[in-house]
C-alpha cells in the first residue's frame, strides 16, 4: 500500500464510520474496508508503506482502538520449533466507531479469529495486508458490535526472528533444548500478533505448557522457587510495551539473592553466576536511593545460552544475560548495572518510537555509570566512561551525519540499525553535561522527578525537551541555554560542551605504553596482574595499528592475551592479532567464533578477518561451521559483514 493506497483506506473507514453512526446496518465485508495495494507497488527493504500513527515501524491503528490487556495461552513445542495457542485482547475504543483492529505480525500463521459477542466467542473475519520486508504483515481483524475482546489463534514459524530454539549442544548442560525470545525492537510480532509499538502498554497474564522437565519463565512476576511441572502461569500487573514481552524455557535452577531477587541458570553455571552477580542487591539499593523506588514486583536475572546475540536485555522483572559476562572477577558487571537501570529508564519511562531510543539507552547508560560509581567507586566508573567515550569518538569517524543525532531520522530504516553508540554514549554524555552544569544534587532531583512524572508512560524527544525546559532550564535560569540543549538533541557530532573525565590510571598506562613500545619489558615497569580489565583494554585500544612480530609475541606473553578468560579483552585482542597476522592466536579465533553468538564480540573479529583474502576464506569457513549455533539475528549480522567488498 503506498501513500495513495493508505489514504483511500482511511477515507473508506471514515465514510463507513459516518454511515454507521445513527444506523445499525452491517458494515461492508472486511476486504472492502481495506484498500488493496496498487498493483505496481512493491514494498522493499528501502521503501516502506506508510503507517497510521507517528510510529514508523508499526501498522497498528492505536489511534482508533488499543489493547490495554493481553492474555496469552501458548504451547511450547521443541519438535516443531513452534509456539501455538492464542492471544486474547481486551479492547479500548479510542474512536467509538472503530470497527477493525490492525495488529502487527511476521512469519505467523493465524488459524482463526474470534470476537466476544453476547457473552460468547463467535468467529470473526480477518484479512492479511501486503507484507513489508522489515515491518511484516498487518492483520486486519473485524470488530463486530463494539466487541470488548478478541482472540487470535495462531502458530509461529521456526523462522521467527524473535525466538531462538537452541539445540542441546548449544547449552551449558548439552542435554536439554532451550528457548528464549528477543523482542526488541520489532520482533515481538514474530511470536505474538500484537500492536507492536513502544508508544502503547499492556498488562498481561499468560499460561505456558512446556515439556514437563523444563522450566518456563516470562518477563513478568515469576513465582520464586518454582516447581517444575510443565505448566506455568504468569502475571504482569505493571503495563509494559510490546518490545518487553519475553519468554524463556530451559533446564533451569533458581537461586535467591534476597527476597525480591534471584538468578535462574542451568545447573552447570548457576554457582558462577550467583558469585558474579551477587552485588546486584547493592546496585538495587544504590539505584533506589539515587533515583526513586523500584516500581516492579521482582528483579530476577536469567543466564541464557552463549548464542544470545546481546550482552543483556532488560525484560521486565527478568533480565536476560549472556553467559559471556561471567568473567570470574565482576569486571564486566556494568552490564548488570545497565539492565537493572532499565527498570527505571526504558521499562518505567519508555521511548515513544525508535527515533527516541536515546531516552531508553542514553539515560540507562548514564544511570548504569552512576550505579557503578556507587557500588565500585569513582575511579572504575570514570574508566568505564572514558572507554565508552573512546568508542563513541571512533564510531563518529565512520557514521554518516544523519546517524549522529540523538533524535534520529528513521524514515525507511530498519529499527534494528539504530543501536549505535550515539543513543548510548552520546546520550550518556548529554546527561553528564547537564549533571555537571547543574550540579549532582539538582540534577538527581530532576531525574527522580522525571521518572516519577512519566512512570508507565512513553514519551518522545520533543516532550522531553519541554519537560527539561520547564523543570530544569527555566527553574535555574542562566545555567544551560535552550540552544545548547538543541545542539545536543538535533545536531550531528559531539557538541563542544561535551566533557570527558580525566582518569589518572590511564595517564600512567600512557606513560608505560610509551616505554613498552620502545622495547622495555612490562615486568620491569609494572605488575600487570594488578591492572584492572579497564587498564588492559585502554592499553590495547591505544596501541599503534601495526606492531612487529616481536612486539606481538611480547604482548601476548606478558599480558596472557590469547588464553584470557575475559571476553571483552579477547574481543579487543583478536582483531589486533588478526591485523598483525599473529598465527598463534588463530586457533583461538576459530574457537571464539564457534562458541558464542554475542554480536558485539563477533563483529570486530569477523571484520578484521576480511582485511585479507586469506582471512576472508578463513572467516567463510568458520562461519559455515558456526552458523547452526548462531541466532537468526547473528547470522544476518555476520552475513552482512561477509558480503562487504
Ligand atoms: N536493550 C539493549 C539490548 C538490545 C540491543 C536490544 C540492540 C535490541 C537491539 C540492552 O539493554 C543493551 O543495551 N545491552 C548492551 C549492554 C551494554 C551497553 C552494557 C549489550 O547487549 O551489549
Ligand atoms: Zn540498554
Amino acid at each position: 500500500m503506498n501513500v495513495r493506497g493508505w489514504t483511500s483506506y482511511l477515507a473508506t473507514c471514515t465514510l463507513l464510520s459516518a454511515a454507521l453512526i445513527g444506523c445499525s446496518e452491517r458494515p461492508a465485508p472486511l476486504e472492502e474496508r481495506i484498500a488493496q495495494p496498487e498493483a505496481e507497488f512493491q514494498a522493499t527493504e528501502h521503501y516502506r508503506v506508510p503507517t497510521p500513527t507517528e510510529d514508523l515501524h508499526s501498522f497498528a491503528n492505536t489511534d482508533e482502538v488499543r489493547a490495554p490487556h493481553l492474555h496469552l495461552n501458548l504451547n511450547v513445542d521443541f519438535e516443531t520449533e513452534t509456539l501455538s495457542g492464542y492471544a486474547q485482547y481486551d479492547l479500548e475504543y479510542v474512536k467509538p466507531e472503530a470497527d477493525m483492529m490492525v495488529l502487527d505480525s511476521k512469519f505467523i500463521t493465524i488459524e482463526r479469529a474470534e470476537a466476544w459477542v453476547d457473552e460468547a466467542w463467535v468467529a470473526t473475519t480477518f484479512v492479511l495486508g501486503s507484507s513489508d520486508p522489515v515491518l511484516g504483515t498487518p492483520v486486519y481483524v473485524d470488530l463486530p458490535n463494539q466487541t470488548p475482546k478478541i482472540r487470535i489463534h495462531y502458530t509461529t514459524s521456526p523462522e521467527a526472528t524473535g525466538l531462538d530454539w537452541v539445540a542441546p549442544e548449544g547449552t551449558a548442560g548439552k542435554e536439554h533444548p532451550f528457548l528464549y525470545s528477543q523482542s526488541q525492537p520489532h520482533y515481538a510480532r514474530t511470536w505474538i500478533p500484537i500492536q507492536d509499538t513502544p508508544a502503547q502498554r499492556l498488562t498481561f497474564t499468560a499460561e505456558l505448557t512446556t515439556p514437563p522437565h523444563l522450566l518456563g519463565l516470562m518477563g513478568a512476576h515469576n513465582t520464586p522457587n518454582p516447581e517444575i511441572t510443565g505448566h506455568y502461569e504468569f502475571e504482569s500487573e505493571q503495563p509494559i510495551p510490546s518490545y518487553l514481552m519475553a519468554i524463556a524455557v530451559g533446564n533451569l535452577e533458581f537461586q535467591a539473592l534476597d527476597d525480591r531477587m534471584a538468578i535462574y541458570a542451568e545447573p552447570e553455571v548457576i554457582d558462577a553466576a550467583v558469585a558474579e552477580f551477587g552485588y546486584t542487591t547493592d546496585m538495587m539499593v544504590a539505584t533506589e536511593q539515587m533515583f526513586g523506588p523500584f516500581e516492579w514486583d521482582r528483579y530476577d536475572q536469567i543466564v541464557l545460552p552463549p548464542s544470545f546475540p546481546m550482552g543483556g536485555m532488560e525484560n521486565p522483572q527478568l533480565a536476560f544475560l549472556t553467559p559471556t559476562v561471567i568473567a570470574g572477577d565482576q569486571s564486566l558487571v556494568n552490564l548488570i548495572a545497565h539492565e537493572l537501570a532499565h527498570s527505571w529508564s526504558g521499562n518505567l519511562v519508555t521511548n515513544a518510537t525508535w527515533r527516541d531510543l536515546w531516552l531508553n539507552e542514553g539515560f540507562t547508560s548514564y544511570v548504569e555509570n552512576r550505579i557503578m560509581e556507587a557500588v565500585y567507586g569513582e575511579e572504575r566508573a570514570k574508566m568505564e566512561r572514558m572507554l565508552d567515550g573512546q568508542s563513541l569518538r571512533s564510531s563518529l569517524e565512520t557514521l554518516p551525519e544523519r546517524e549522529q543525532v540523538l533524535h534520529l531520522t528513521l524514515e525507511q530504516r530498519d529499527p534494528d540499525t539504530v543501536f549505535t553508540s550515539i543513543p548510548y554514549i552520546k546520550g550518556q554524555q548529554f546527561l553528564f553535561f547537564l549533571e555537571e552544569r547543574f550540579g549532582r544534587e539538582y540534577f538527581d532531583a530532576f531525574v527522580r522527578g522525571y521518572f516519577e512524572h512519566f512512570s508507565f508512560e512513553s514519551l518522545d524527544t520533543e516532550s522531553f525537551e519541554v519537560y527539561l525546559t520547564e523543570n530544569l532550564l527555566e527553574k535555574y535560569p542562566g545555567v544551560v541555554s535552550v540552544e545548547e540543549v538543541k545542539t545536543w538533541l538535533y545536531e550531528p557530532g559531539l557538541p563542544e560542551t561535551a566533557t570527558v573525565p580525566v582518569v589518572q590510571a590511564f595517564e600512567r598506562v600512557n606513560e608505560i605504553q610509551t616505554v613498552w613500545l620502545a622495547g622495555q619489558s612490562i615486568e620491569a615497569l609494572v605488575d600487570v596482574n594488578q591492572w584492572s580489565i579497564h587498564e588492559r583494554l585502554y592499553f590495547l585500544n591505544t596501541l599503534p595499528e601495526d606492531l612487529s612480530p616481536e612486539q606481538m609475541a611480547r604482548l601476548d606473553r606478558e599480558f596472557n592475551l590469547t588464553q584470557t578468560q575475559n571476553n571483552e579483552v579477547l574481543a579487543t585482542w583478536l582483531p589486533i592479532a588478526i591485523h598483525n597476522q599473529y598465527e598463534p592466536a588463530m586457533p583461538r579465533v576459530r574457537q571464539m567464533l564457534t562458541s558464542m553468538g554475542r554480536m558485539k564480540f563477533l563483529r570486530p573479529v569477523y571484520q578484521a578477518l576480511l582485511e585479507t583474502e586469506e582471512g576472508r576464506a578463513r572467516a567463510m569457513a568458520i562461519y559455515e561451521e558456526a552458523k547452526p549455533g548462531y541466532h537468526l539475528l547473528t547470522r544476518a549480522g555476520v552475513e552482512a559483514i561477509l558480503e562487504q567488498e
